[in-house]
């Protein structure tokens, strides 16, 4: 289980605790939290689920592949930090992840 946090582009924050083997977006559609569309459902190929990560947390996640890398090129205001949380899978190891939700998707 993790708690992550989701910071949205006027500061207001909300953490939610989500159970390992889930995906980031999963947990975060799970409780609503604004932002996160997830059109696709979760199978990498919208970028609807984009988020920036806090830069504390950036190199500490497992490195996107290549498709996912590819699709956040279609994000919306994509940066060096941009992730597509669908493609996060919550393990332990996530507890206190930090993220930005932009201020739109596409
Ligand atoms: S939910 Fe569509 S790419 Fe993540």
């Amino acid at each position: 289980m993790a708690r992550v946090t989701f910071i949205q582009s006027d500061g207001r924050q909300q953490t939610i605790e989500i159970e390992n083997g889930y995906s980031v977006m999963q947990g975060a559609t799970a409780n609503q939290i604004a932002g996160i569309k997830a059109e696709c459902g979760g199978s990498c190929s919208c970028s609807t689920c984009h988020c920036y990560v806090d830069p504390t947390w950036y190199d500490r996640l497992p490195w996107a592949e290549d498709d996912e890398a590819g699709l956040l090129e279609y994000a919306w205001e994509p940066k060096r930090t941009s992730r597509l949380t669908c493609q996060l899978i919550v393990t332990d190891e996530l507890d206190g992840l930090v993220l930005y939700v932009p201020e739109q998707q596409v």
